[in-house]
């Protein structure tokens, strides 16, 4: 009698198991899913990616996906550009630009979005169906729509440099979770990484580090020259890739801080005019732009003419983070400026340089994103806010009528550790412990009122790269905290930490296909 209850239970347990198994696992968890698992629709090795006659943009969502299958799959499924079944792509324009539907049903697949990017969603949660259940797929009816428009990942390339076949593969990462800004931070006191036709040496000196230190700031060092940067046409190929996959790339050139490798290069450029090295070790450093000089700001608006025209993002990062000021409160340019504009101190000579930037590319039509250390001293209305140092700054800023992108350390930090027991466990990271659960329950509008929400324009993860120098190091840290932070930005109110844990371990499969690596913890439970 006890051994037929105890099978009773276990009974039990394995169809609870076998039934939650069975339920599509799609990450990001879309907002609405009628699914009949016991139906299924077998797809056939000639079934054809079907689009409408002469619409090239859906046409190269389909190749692309067809090579995506191809890839992961082994599926030889062609496009059809005249056909009418098999899996339709088609655009529906009374759904919004990123929504989609996809219906899947004994009369074929059909994928329709509001726009090809909508589509393009579509296509990676079909793909995430099929690394669950093959190509005989379940009879489902799916809508789904970001909750956020702007859902991003940063990517440090100025600490260590990632080659352009890296950057592609991050931004595969990204387009696989329906993350649609790259944030590319390409300036550095340790290295300038973008290459600007009007100053050459930018990428001969400013470049190149003459060695790094070993560990955290020990006094050692490797002694080996370390350097890195991309072309003009490299970058036009990274925004044309990311383009591919409706991804905007968003650059981010540093001032008035994080400038040494920019002033090691030009001199001029700093309140001494001399003295200055690419740095080989981490930290904050008081070698920042002259904001008393004209010369600076004719550089700078130099570098963003060539930026904007490799760029067509909205908006340009300018940084403003970490700006140290004593350069400035000994500088007579600096101090005159001050006199001049009337500043009260050298916090308004910060927003004085930020706001002299911003008119700039508003007048070229961009508009200005900086670290929340822009709201000291004042911004301007038009200004968009990365909040990093915790939620408080985007709090104020969206509080004040700004935008407001939310980054904060608390919860964003990809650089940081995940486990309780680093030294025992991870690699290197930067300190601090942000494990997925954490990432997962960012609220991007915590405190905020129904007014003020509008204000947040979405959420970012950030992979600082100061400990992180290879590209599997790069992946072991954003995943799987990435996919807890492209939930919260595109699936904000309908958060579920148990069914988050469910279909990630159906994800997982898919990083296993890519060969991505991800960190284990939070799969193998060490990470609390
Ligand atoms: C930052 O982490 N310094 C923006
Ligand atoms: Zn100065």
């Amino acid at each position: 009698m006890k051994k037929l209850l105890l099978s009773g239970v276990a009974l039990v347990a394995a169809l609870t198991v076998l039934g939650s198994e069975n339920s599509p696992a799609i990450v990001p968890v879309p907002q609405q899913v009628v699914c009949h698992p016991e139906r299924s629709i077998d797809l056939s090795a000639a079934t054809r990616i079907s689009v409408p006659d002469a619409d090239k943009e859906l046409e190269e969502v389909a190749e692309r996906a067809a090579q995506t299958f191809a890839r992961e799959y082994g599926l030889a499924w062609k496009v059809d550009r005249k056909g009418s079944d098999g899996i339709q792509l088609k655009l529906d324009p009374t759904l919004d630009k990123e929504a989609y539907r996809l219906e899947i049903d004994p009369t074929g697949v059909r994928v329709q979005g509001g726009s090809a990017a909508g589509v393009f969603y579509g296509m990676q949660t079909l793909r995430q169906l099929i690394g669950q259940y093959g190509t005989s797929l379940p009879e489902i009816r799916i809508e789904d729509a970001p909750a956020f428009g702007y859902r991003g990942a940063m990517l440090d390339c100025g600490r260590h440099f990632f080659p352009v076949e890296e950057v592609k593969a991050f931004l595969d990462i990204l387009a696989l979770h329906k993350i649609n800004r790259f944030h590319w931070h390409l300036t550095e006191d340790q290295g300038w990484r973008i290459e600007i036709k009007r100053y050459p040496e930018l990428t001969k000196i400013g470049s190149r580090r003459a060695e790094t230190v070993l560990g955290r700031n020990t006094e050692i060092y490797d002694g080996v020259p370390y350097e890195g940067y991309y072309t003009q046409q490299e970058i036009r190929e990274v925004v044309a890739y990311a383009a591919e996959r409706f991804i905007e790339v968003i650059p981010e050139i540093e001032m008035p801080g994080h400038a040494s490798a920019a002033l090691a290069t030009y001199p001029w450029l700093g309140c001494t005019g001399d003295g200055y090295k690419v740095q080989t070790r981490w930290g904050v450093f008081p070698e920042v732009f002259c904001a008393g000089k004209e010369s600076t700001f004719e550089f700078l608006e130099n570098v963003l003419a060539e930026v904007i025209e490799l760029f067509p993002s909205k908006y340009i990062h300018v940084g403003g983070d970490e700006c140290p000021k004593a350069s400035w409160e000994v500088c007579p340019a600096c101090q005159q400026r001050i006199h001049d504009e009337q500043l009260k101190d050298e916090h308004e000579l910060q927003s004085y340089f930020i706001l002299r930037m911003e008119k700039w590319l508003n007048e070229h039509g961009r508009n200005l994103i900086g670290w929340d250390e822009i709201l000291e001293g004042g911004i301007s209305q038009s200004a968009t806010i990365m909040s990093w140092r915790g939620s408080a700054g985007g709090i104020a800023a969206a509080r004040a009528g700004n935008k407001v992108i939310m980054t904060p350390n608390t919860h964003c930090y990809l650089d940081y550790y995940q486990t309780k027991d680093p030294q025992r466990l991870e690699p290197w990271g930067i300190g601090g412990y942000i494990p997925v659960s954490k990432s997962y329950a960012l609220d991007p509008y915590d405190q905020l009122t129904e007014a003020q929400r509008p204000y947040i324009l979405g959420v970012q993860g950030n992979t600082w790269t100061e400990y992180i120098g290879s590209f599997a190091h790069v992946q072991h840290m954003a995943l799987p905290r990435l996919a807890a932070l492209a939930e919260v930005g595109w699936s904000y109110g309908r958060q579920d930490l148990a069914d988050f844990r469910r279909r990630m371990e159906v994800l997982r499969g898919l990083y296993d296909r890519q060969g991505w690596y991800y960190a284990p913890y939070f799969f193998d439970g060490t990470d609390e």
